[in-house]
This record gives C-alpha cells, sequence and structure tokens, in this order.
C-alpha cells in the first residue's frame, strides 16, 4: 500500500467519524519552545491549554515533523528519521479513552477491501501505565485482546509531554509483532525492534510546569477538559505494510536510494557501513528538502544550523560511498518527485528550494576541499606519534581557519579511529570569543592602545561622572590629547580630546549614543563631537574647537544640549518599552541581542528565527503605545547581581556587570526590569510615541525592530498623512476610500494591459493569412521563409504556427519566421505533416541558420526554435532557408 494511500486511508477514517481535516502546519509554526514541529499536536496546543476555543470538537491531520535529537541515530536502527509524518486524531473535550482506543483499533485491523490496514489482531500488542486500569480494561473489552499482550509500562514510554511545559498524559501505544526473525518473544517489554510501535494514544489530561525527564516533571494542575491526541508513524505503518525492512526504503524514500546507488557504483545491502550512509543521504536529502519547502536557509545558528548539517551530511555520506560530483542536483528532484503528491507546493517552489540547497553545496565543496586535506594530515601526525587523540589545538584551527564545523571534525576523526580533545577544543572557543569582546571594547575608544588614557587616570583618579543628576557643571581641564598624545594646548579649528575632573555628558555605552552639548570657556568655545570611556572611571570627550585657544587647567562650563537628552532618554526608555512589549507578544524566548538608541530613533536586535507578521509588529507597537499610555512610572535603584536575578530582571548575555553593584531600571514595576546604566524619563508618557518603522534580518537567528520615538516619531506620522493628503488630492477621494481606489486602480491597469497584449497579438496575427498566401514553391514544397520586426520569441512561434495552420492542406508545408527586435533575431521553423514525411525538419533548419545569425538553435521536426545575434544577415538566412528546402526536396 502506498504511503499516500495509507494517509488517505488515515484521513478517510476519522473523517467518516465527524472529525475536521486539519492541514499540515508548516514545520516552523512559531512556538517559543520548539525548533520545529514534532508532533501532530502542536498547532493544536492552545486549545488542549485552553487558552482558545476551537470551532470543532474533533479533528484530524497528517503533520509534517522534524525531530534532530536523534540525528546520529539515523540510518542505524530502522526507526529513526529525522523528517517523518504524523497523522493524528484529536478530542477536545468530546471523546476520551474508549473512543480513541476503538477508532485505533478498527483501521489498524480493519479489512482492507473495507478501508483498513489489515494487520492481524493476533500480532497486535499495546502498552499502557501500570496505574491506568481502565485502559487495560477498554482493550481486553473493546478490541479483545487478551492480558498477556496488554503490557504495563512505566512513566518513561507511557506518559507522554512535550518535553517541555505544556499538556500531557499518560498514554497507551500500539504494537505490531513483525514475527520471530526480528528477535525474541516477550512483547515490546522485551525487545521494540521486533515489535515495532506504530501508534501512540495520548489521554492528555494535565498541564506539565516543568519538565525534567520523561519521567522526572511537575504537574500544575487539570486541562480544563480530557482530552485525545494520537500520533501514527505514517512512514512505520508503510514500511510494515510494504513489507520493508525500514522505513528508508518505503516508495515515498527508496527513490533516493536507487539514485545514489547509480551515481555511486554501490549496491544497496552489500555493505553495512555502506547501507548506513546510503539511509542517512536518503533521510537527510528529504528533511532538508521539507525544510526548504517551509522556508529555512542554511546558517549557523537554530534552524539554519540544523538544515546546514543535514545536507552537509548527506553530501558527506555520499562522498564516503565515493560519489565526488555535485550530489544534491542528482537527489533532490527525485526526492521531490516522491514528494509531492502530498505536498504539491514542493514542485511550484522547486526553483527556489534548489537554489538554496545548490549553493550550500557549493559553499561546502569549497570548505570540505581546504579542510579535509589538512584534516588528513593533522590524523596522519596524531597516528604517527602514536597517540590516538587529535588535539585541541588542531580542531580549533580546523575550525578557526577553514570554517569546519567540529561536529564534522568528530565525524571524520571517528572514522579515522580517533577521537578529538573537544574540552580543549572548547576552552580554546571561549577564550577566542573573549578576545574578540576585549578588542571590540578597545576599539571603541579613539586608540586601541589605551596607555595614555590609562596615564591620566592614574595621574588625576577617575571622572566624577553627574550624568544622572545635571546637565551643566563647572569643570576644569585635566588633559588634552591630540592624535593620541597629550597635548597644551588646543586651538581653533583643531579635533582632539578633552578630559575634565568632573562632566554632566554620558559616555556611550548600553547601547546609548554619547551625549551631544557644549563646553564654554572663557574666551572660547567647543563642541562635544563623542563622549567614550576608553578605561574604566575616566570620561573622554572628543571636541572641536568652535572658537578660542583651550589650554590645560582652565575652567569652563560644560553643558549637554538638554534637547538632545530629552530625546536621548524617550529612546532609551522606548527600548526597554518595546523590548517588553517583544516578549508579551512573541513570549519570553524573544530576549535582546544588542541594541542602539539615540535621539528619536532606536533599534532593538533579539534571538528569533522567523520574520514577524504584520499582526505581530502591530501587535508590538500597540503594546508598546498602550504602555505610555498607562503613564507607568519609571525609577531605578542599585543591588546585587544575584537579587537583580532574583528580581527577574534582565541581563544581557555577555555583557559583563560589577557583581557587587547593578542599576536596576524598571518601567512599571515588574512590567520591565532591566539592568541598566542608561539616562530614562521618569514617567513612560513622556516618551511621547512609539512608532515602529521596519523588522528586518540581522544575520541568521537575529531580527531587527526600528522604531521613533517622540517628536521624530510624531513628525514620522506627520508625513505619512501628507502622503495620505496627496493621494487623496490625487484621487479625489477619502481616505477610507484610498485603498480600494487604489486597489481598483491596479486591477484596472491589469485588465488594460492584458487587453493590449491581446491587440497586439491579434495585429500580429492579422499579418498570418497574406503571410500564408505568400507561399513560394520549391519543388513540391510550399515554403513561407520571412522577416517579422519587432517580434520576439513567444509572439514568433505563435504567428508560425498560426501561418502553418493556413497552409493548403496535404502539402508539405515549410514556415521559417525570423524575428528582429532589440537587434536580436529569433528564429522559429514549423512543418506540416506531409514535408516531413519528405524529409524536411524545423529543427534541422533551425540548427542551419543558426551559425548565420550568430547563434543557434534546433529543435523537433515539427516545430524547433532559435535565436542569434546578427541581425545583419537575416536576408541571407531566409536564401539559406529556400537553399536547404531545394536541397532535401532534391534528395
Ligand atoms: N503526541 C503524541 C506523540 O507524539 C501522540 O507521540
Amino acid at each position: 500500500m502506498d504511503t499516500a494511500e495509507i494517509r488517505r486511508r488515515f484521513i478517510a477514517h476519522f473523517e467518516r467519524h465527524g472529525h475536521t481535516v486539519v492541514p499540515s502546519a508548516s514545520l516552523l509554526l512559531d512556538d517559543p519552545n520548539l525548533l520545529f514541529v514534532n508532533a501532530g499536536m502542536v498547532p493544536f496546543k492552545p486549545y488542549f491549554l485552553g487558552q482558545e476555543t476551537p470551532v470543532w470538537s474533533t479533528a484530524t491531520s497528517v503533520q509534517k515533523c522534524v525531530r534532530t535529537l536523534d540525528i546520529e541515530e539515523v540510518g542505524k536502527t530502522t526507526r529513526h528519521g529525522t523528517f517523518f509524518q504524523m497523522c493524528g486524531n484529536f478530542s477536545f473535550g468530546d471523546y476520551f479513552k474508549e473512543g480513541a482506543i476503538r477508532f485505533a483499533w478498527t483501521l489498524v485491523t480493519g479489512a482492507v477491501e473495507d478501508g483498513g490496514y489489515g494487520f492481524d489482531p493476533e500480532k497486535i500488542w499495546v502498552t499502557v501505565l501500570p496505574s491506568d486500569t481502565e485502559a487495560k480494561q477498554i482493550w481486553h473489552e473493546v478490541a479483545g485482546l487478551p492480558f498477556e499482550r496488554i503490557q504495563e509500562r512505566g512513566l518513561k514510554d507511557n506518559y507522554w509531554s512535550m518535553g517541555v511545559p505544556g499538556p500531557g498524559g499518560p498514554c497507551s501505544e500500539i504494537y505490531v509483532d513483525r514475527g520471530p526473525a526480528y528477535g525474541p518473544d516477550g512483547g515490546p517489554n522485551a525487545d521494540e525492534d521486533r515489535f515495532l510501535e506504530i501508534w501512540n494514544l495520548v489521554f492528555m489530561q494535565e498541564e506539565l510546569s516543568a519538565v525534567r525527564a520523561k519521567d522526572d516533571f511537575d504537574v500544575a494542575g487539570p486541562l480544563p477538559a480530557k482530552n485525545i491526541d494520537t500520533g501514527m508513524g505514517l512512514e512505520r505503518v508503510a514500511y510494515l505494510l510494504q513489507g520493508k525492512e525500514n522505513m528508508y526504503e518505503i516508495d515515498e524514500v527508496f527513490p533516493v536510494i536507487e539514485r545514489a546507488c547509480e551515481l555511486t557504483g554501490k549496491r544497496y545491502g552489500a555493505d553495512e557501513g555502506d547501507d548506513v550512509r546510503f539511509r542517512v543521504v536518503a533521510d537527510h536529502v528529504r528533511s532538508a528538502l521539507m525544510l526548504i519547502g517551509d522556508g529555512v536557509t542554511p546558517g549557523n545558528e537554530a534552524r539554519g544550523y540544523v538544515l546546514r548539517r543535514l545536507l552537509r551530511r548527506a553530501i558527506r555520506s555520499m562522498r564516503l560511498l565515493g560519489f565526488e560530483g555535485r550530489a544534491l542536483p542528482e537527489l533532490l528532484p527525485v526526492s521531490m518527485q516522491r514528494m509531492k503528491a502530498s505536498y504539491p507546493e514542493l514542485e511550484t517552489g522547486f526553483e527556489r528550494i534548489e537554489r538554496v540547497a545548490y549553493a550550500e553545496e557549493e559553499a561546502f565543496r569549497k570548505t570540505l576541499a581546504a579542510g579535509t586535506a589538512i584534516f588528513d594530515t593533522a590524523a596522519e601526525e596524531t597516528r604517527a606519534s602514536g597517540a590516538s587523540l587529535l588535539s585541541g589545538e588542531r580542531a580549533f584551527a580546523l575550525h578557526d581557519t577553514y570554517g569546519f564545523p567540529i561536529d564534522l571534525t568528530l565525524e571524520m576523526a571517528s572514522e579515522a579511529g580517533l577521537s578529538v580533545d573537544e574540552a580543549g577544543f572548547r576552552a580554546l572557543m571561549t577564550e577566542q570569543r573573549e578576545r574578540a569582546k576585549a578588542d571590540a571594547r578597545a576599539k571603541k575608544g579613539q586608540h586601541a592602545d589605551t596607555g595614555v588614557y590609562r596615564g591620566v587616570l592614574d595621574a588625576h583618579g577617575p571622572t566624577e561622572w553627574l550624568a544622572y543628576s545635571t546637565l551643566e557643571t563647572e569643570s576644569r581641564v585635566l588633559a588634552l590629547l591630540a592624535g593620541g598624545a597629550a597635548t597644551p594646548v588646543l586651538r581653533s579649528g583643531e579635533v582632539g580630546e578633552v578630559v575634565l575632573d568632573r562632566t554632566p555628558f554620558y559616555a556611550e555605552s548600553g547601547g546609548q549614543a554619547a551625549d551631544a552639548g557644549h563646553l564654554d570657556f572663557d574666551g572660547g568655545r567647543l563642541e562635544v563631537l563623542d563622549v567614550q570611556r576608553p578605561v574604566k572611571g575616566l570620561v573622554v570627550h572628543q571636541v572641536r574647537v568652535l572658537d578660542g585657544e583651550l589650554t590645560q587647567d582652565a575652567v569652563l562650563h560644560a553643558r549637554v544640549d538638554p534637547e538632545w537628552r530629552l530625546g536621548a532618554r524617550q529612546a532609551h526608555s522606548g527600548t526597554h518599552v518595546v523590548h517588553a512589549a517583544l516578549r508579551e507578544v512573541l513570549g519570553p524566548t524573544a530576549l535582546q541581542a544588542g541594541s542602539y538608541n539615540r535621539p528619536g530613533y532606536l533599534r532593538l536586535d533579539f534571538g528569533w528565527t522567523s520574520g514577524l507578521s504584520t499582526e505581530q509588529v502591530r501587535d508590538i507597537e500597540q503594546v508598546s503605545n498602550q504602555a505610555l499610555r498607562a503613564d507607568l512610572p519609571v525609577s531605578w535603584q542599585y543591588m546585587t547581581l544575584p537579587e537583580a536575578r532574583d528580581w527577574g530582571a534582565i541581563a544581557l548575555f555577555g555583557e559583563t556587570y560589577d557583581e557587587s553593584q547593578v542599576r536596576v531600571v524598571e518601567i512599571g514595576g515588574p512590567w520591565s526590569r532591566e539592568l541598566c546604566g542608561g539616562t530614562h524619563v521618569d514617567h513612560s508618557s513622556q516618551i511621547g510615541t512609539v512608532v515602529v518603522t521596519g523588522e528586518s534580518s540581522v544575520g541568521s537567528g537575529n531580527r531587527r525592530i526600528e522604531a521613533l520615538t517622540g517628536v521624530e516619531g510624531f513628525a514620522y506620522l506627520a508625513r505619512e498623512r501628507d502622503v495620505v493628503a496627496q493621494l487623496t488630492g490625487l484621487l479625489k477621494a477619502q481616505p477610507d476610500d484610498l485603498v480600494d481606489r487604489v486597489g481598483d486602480l491596479v486591477t484596472r491597469l491589469r485588465s488594460a494591459e492584458k487587453e493590449i497584449e491581446r491587440v497586439r497579438v491579434a495585429q500580429l496575427l492579422a499579418g498570418g493569412a497574406a503571410l500564408a498566401e505568400s507561399a513560394q514553391r520549391v519543388g513540391p514544397a510550399l515554403v513561407v521563409a520571412h522577416r517579422v520586426d519587432g517580434a520576439a520569441g513567444g509572439d514568433v512561434r505563435t504567428l508560425a504556427l498560426d501561418v502553418r495552420g493556413r497552409l493548403p492542406q496535404g502539402e508539405p508545408g515549410v514556415v521559417v519566421i525570423l524575428g528582429v527586435a532589440d537587434g536580436k533575431v529569433s528564429v522559429v521553423a514549423a512543418t506540416t505533416d506531409e514535408a516531413r514525411a519528405r524529409g524536411l525538419s524545423a529543427g534541422a533548419l533551425v540548427k542551419a541558420v543558426g551559425p548565420l545569425l550568430g547563434g543557434k538553435g534546433g529543435g523537433k521536426d515539427d516545430v524547433a526554435q532559435g535565436g542569434g545575434t546578427d541581425a545583419s544577415r537575416v536576408d541571407e538566412a531566409l536564401g539559406l532557408v529556400v537553399i536547404e528546402v531545394g536541397r532535401v526536396v532534391a534528395g
């Protein structure tokens, strides 16, 4: 029975019993706890939890699933596939244990003629949780199963949860006995290869608040209703019903193995090591196809990384099987052909899917070429020295210099009979990260060499930093620098650095841009261009001298531009508000990865792998502005880092904080608590407004949201209003009608374009009759060889076929049209049956004129097409056609 048929029967069975058929959700369905959808119930989670009310009380689906935890197991056992399809039936407070057991039993053991799967009832075993006497009893009564084929298994096997907080419950699994050839007697408790699980019935009744292991979890309480969630492994049932040994040999998967055999010249079934590789290829190619189909692209994090690993493992396995060519262009189309019956979008979107996959193979080939040579040398040297451990340095060099992922090194090492010093490798990775961070920090100061700043700090002590309390100070110049060295004076027009004894200026940090303002002194003025803290405790102002001469020890008036600071406070508080709104809308896993804000503008990068929908972006903006309208108080206080953590304050990954004293800024109490040294408004309403202007991708696994605050936000809205006003004027419509009006215009434009096209083709064809009339005799044949200016490709073809249709019936006819447009020539030849009977071939004619036109072409005997770039020899080409026809008919 075909996999597609098994799937059809499943759906039909439950549809017959009143279930609503729900199509598979995308593999990337957004669930902050999951990388991919990994069970049929995932899209229904909100219904099980009672967060949403379903419109139906029972449903059925065949859900695409990806599980990559056991990627290493692929191909080694008969059961593991990274991509699989889970057939499920679901009850939301409708039927419970008895219904679920009855439905499953009748489908599994129902006769094939009646739409069932026809499994022998004698071969069926089930398992239940020891405490679930109810399920045991039902299996006995409803299915007539003897008690010895109802086995008890503990929580580990017979309690199902998502592995993360969510719904869960006791379950009961259905097994098929494949016979003594596959293992010992004794039911699923004794052997899970012989007794193969095909279907899991979950009696979903509890909400779990924490899951530490399959048999170690906390129950938060009962679900609002008793539900049913089941999952039947489509691939498993397929291989049983198709009499195959494992899921890689079923109709949807095996053709890829067959193609791989052709390519490698190896036989499947000849060698166990090779067979594992063949299965890895077939499994991974299919999973990659499905993942790219759903929009994943290869990358270095999260989903993108899983895809990259699958593709690379497939390519590597082909190499190990002896195929050095480009593997994916050979294999991916085969997989698509098998899967398109169930997922037609794979075929329509194949161009994109191919592009993504083949580009990754190209990149990987380059990596492999460089890295494999290095690895081989390293392995050789390691072995030669009598060791069996590849050093952490070697693994690190492969990674750092050749982009060799560590898991590839691990795999190649294990194939070479070596192990890898993984701990050493990880230590080097950490070191490298630290170095990069320190570099980035150092570069922030004007000069990577911080020695000169340390000198100033040692001589004068830390700057008295008053940014939190005032915008103006009377200050004294402690040091002047130009070009990174001390200088006694800065003159008008010069740019240099100034260190003061005290300052009200905010130095760039925590994503907040430096303050702008001026330093005024007796007889002169400086503009502050930037403010940094190149070493801890020392604030350095980068300045341009507008007027006068500034000398060491001068006394000056430092003044932050109050407008600037207000804007900066709005933008920074706005960043916290947007962050909190983001987490409210997307869930707590959406965590800020970096941010930048300056007066009027903010951006926030956060870990998230898929693009946000328009609704999500709108919700984020709405939640933000609600927080502004609620006029939440903004306050800050100091505490120790552990205290801040207890308080739920968000600390950014990778930032270093001083353990003893951190500053926690909160907006609306616990609504937003972040460790932050920035300047903030006192009340959220002072932010003015938050206008989200964009959402985009910044590298793999991160998204960026951008927004405007304060007057910038209002100005943006005003500009939009202005555009609307211009459009209403132009279209003489009310603002509310604009969308309809523009939609209407676009529709009319499209139909006008279609009409123009229709008229153009009609005009072109109008010449067809005259052309047919002008046919000249060449021996027994009627020949139309003609030039048409302004026509290209498809038009030329349409015309040629039209003319052929107008030639007198029963005579040998040849039509060759040369269209000339934009200096290029399109040629189409068409012949009648009688002409072909006399050996006249359209393909041969096109081929004959090709060289003259500076191009080529060819095709079938009846219609052929080609082109060239030399329009100057069209007349010669037409002459050649007549000569060629003459030659052939003279034969
Ligand atoms: N949700 C259950 C499973 O995945 C049916 O096994």
